[in-house]
This record gives C-alpha cells, structure tokens and sequence, in this order.
C-alpha cells in the first residue's frame, strides 16, 4: 500500500466542465506522484468546522511540472449538498485539507479492449485510467508497466447532454466515446447499459470492463459482466467519514472466498471490487 499524505493545499485553478460539474486543480506533489487510476482523496474546508467531515473524491487528472515531475492532481465533483456546495463557491488560493492517495486501484492487468462504463459523476476515475491503458500517461509504481490495452471505449451515460463531462478529453487521449442520455438530447435514448450491449455485441474478445455510477447501473453492468463471461470491476461510492480504514461507515457487502459474504471496508479493501465479489 501506498503512503498516506497529509497536506494542507491551495487550490490553484476552479472552473465549471458541465452543468453543476466543477474541476478542481490543487497542488499536491507528493499525492501525485504515488496516485493510481480508482484511487481517491479525502478533501475538508481548512479551518472550516461545517461540515466537518471529509468528503472522498476520485483522480480525475494528474499534472507536471515543468521538470515533468508529478505536481498537482485535478478533482470533479457533482454539486450536491453541503460540503460540494462550498467548494464551489472556494477561489484559487483558499486551503483545502487533503488526505491520501486513498484506497486500491483499478487493475493494470493486459487486455486487448479495455471498457469503461461511466454514470453521471461516475466518469471521474476513468480520464486517468484511460491515460494509464493506452500508456499516454505514468502513474506511481505501476507506471513503469506501459500501455495495458491496446484499445479503450467509453460508454458514458447522462440525465442530458448537459451532463456530460471531459468529452474533448476523452477522445484527445485516442479513447472510442459511446454516449447515452435519458432524453436523447445526445447519443442513444435511453440507458448506458443498452450502448454497453450493443457494444458488446460487436465482440467480447478480450474485453475487460471498468465501471463507476449509481448502484443501480453498476449492478445493471456487472449482470451484463456474468451473463457474456467479461471480467469487471466496479468502483463503490459508499459514503465515508475518515477514508483510512477507522470508522467503519463506508463497508460493502462483499463474497468471501467460500461463497459466504461479510462486510468489507470500501476505503481500505475497495473502493475497486471485482463485479464476482459485490453482493448488491
Ligand atoms: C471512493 C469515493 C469516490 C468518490 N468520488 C467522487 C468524485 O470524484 N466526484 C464526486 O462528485 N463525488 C464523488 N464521491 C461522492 C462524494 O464523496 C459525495 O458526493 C459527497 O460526499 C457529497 O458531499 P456533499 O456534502 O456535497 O453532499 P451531502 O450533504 O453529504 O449529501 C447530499 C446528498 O447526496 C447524497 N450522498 C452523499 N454522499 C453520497 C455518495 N457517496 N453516493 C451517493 N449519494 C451520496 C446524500 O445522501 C444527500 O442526499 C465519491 C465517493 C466515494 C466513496
Ligand atoms: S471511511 Fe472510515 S473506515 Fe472507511
């Protein structure tokens, strides 16, 4: 397991990539240069009691210096209550407490088509897995191991087109985009698992899929994941207080090896669980 750091940071730059979808760069050297692909940070408001919790965020990007060295690391987050809230309303230099990289990764193992399925704000892990997969991008210690898929799609579904986040992003890093709205304002009508099938369709050779979003479509892809014979990976999103393994807020039904299931921590054990191994 990686280090934990604990920092104090700046925030250097804040702006809006979709409705009610901020990215948010801080200055991390430390953090950046051990994070993987699926891990997350813990972020508070310094000198701020309300809320007083942490909240978890994921890697979003990583940034370099001028040397190239690892510097700052990018977060997205959804505006939703209290404490995403008020970072939105935070200006470059105002300090944040940040603690981490946080949790496992997603797996670098070789595969000939890497799947990433996204819902909502779930598509934060999957910019710098992407990078990791197509070896466009170093990270930690796994970075010496290259490029791990030799083709990587999106299937990127959304309330409406509005929702979308990083699009440009995506396909600038040699990424296959694949969209779904509710509306149909963009992409297929309907949901990200009807582009996941009918992707799917064309070939399951090699495939492996990665995936993050709401419960019910990560366990809408893992169905999918048993019934094709596609190993899977789903990244949880329990809500947590400390991140580091002490509360116990955050467990996750999990499948033990002898077929029965116990309550595993999603900050420590997860947040990346096998699709075989979460009982939803
Ligand atoms: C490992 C991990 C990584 C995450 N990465 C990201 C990320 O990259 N970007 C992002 O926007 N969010 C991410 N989240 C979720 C994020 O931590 C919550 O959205 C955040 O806690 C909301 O805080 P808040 O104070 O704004 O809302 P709160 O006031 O805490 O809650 C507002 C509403 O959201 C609901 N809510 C709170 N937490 C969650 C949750 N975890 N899942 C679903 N509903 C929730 C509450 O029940 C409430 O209805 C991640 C969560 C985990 C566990
Ligand atoms: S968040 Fe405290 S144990 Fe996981």
């Amino acid at each position: 397991m990686n280090s934990i750091h604990y920092t104090q940071t700046e925030i250097v730059s804040q702006h809006t990539i979709a409705r009610d979808t901020w990215q948010v760069r801080i200055r991390a050297p430390e953090m950046a240069q051990t994070v993987r692909p699926g891990q997350f940070f813990m972020v508070r408001l310094a000198q701020c009691n309300d809320p007083l919790i942490g909240r978890a965020l994921a890697l979003y990007d990583l940034h370099r210096d001028s040397h190239g060295a690892p510097s700052d690391i990018s977060l997205v987050y959804l505006t939703k209550g209290k404490f995403t809230q008020a970072l939105s309303r935070c200006k470059p230099g105002a300090v944040l407490d940040v603690w981490g990289p946080l949790g496992n990764a997603f797996s670098v193992e070789p595969c000939k088509h890497l799947v990433m399925v996204a819902g909502g704000v779930g598509i934060t892990p999957m910019l710098s897995l992407a990078g990791a997969a197509l070896g466009s991008e170093v990270f930690g210690d796994a970075g010496s191991t290259g490029a791990f898929a030799s083709k990587v799609s999106l299937c990127y579904g959304a309330r409406t087109a509005a929702y979308f986040a990083g699009l440009d992003a995506f396909t600038s890093r040699g990424v296959e985009v694949h969209l779904a709205t509710e509306d149909g304002s963009l992409g297929h009508r309907g949901r990200v698992t009807e582009v996941l099938n009918h992707l799917l369709d064309t070939s399951c050779e090699g495939v492996r899929i990665a995936c993050c979003g709401p419960e019910p479509m990560m366990e809408g892809v893992c169905e999918i994941a048993h019934q094709r014979g596609v190993p899977c990976e789903v990244s949880l999103e329990t809500p947590m207080a400390c991140g580091i393994g002490i509360c116990f807020t955050c467990v996750a039904k999990i499948r033990q090896a002898d077929g029965s299931w116990d309550y595993r921590r999603t900050c420590m054990e997860g947040p990346v669980f096998s699709s075989q191994q979460v009982v939803w």
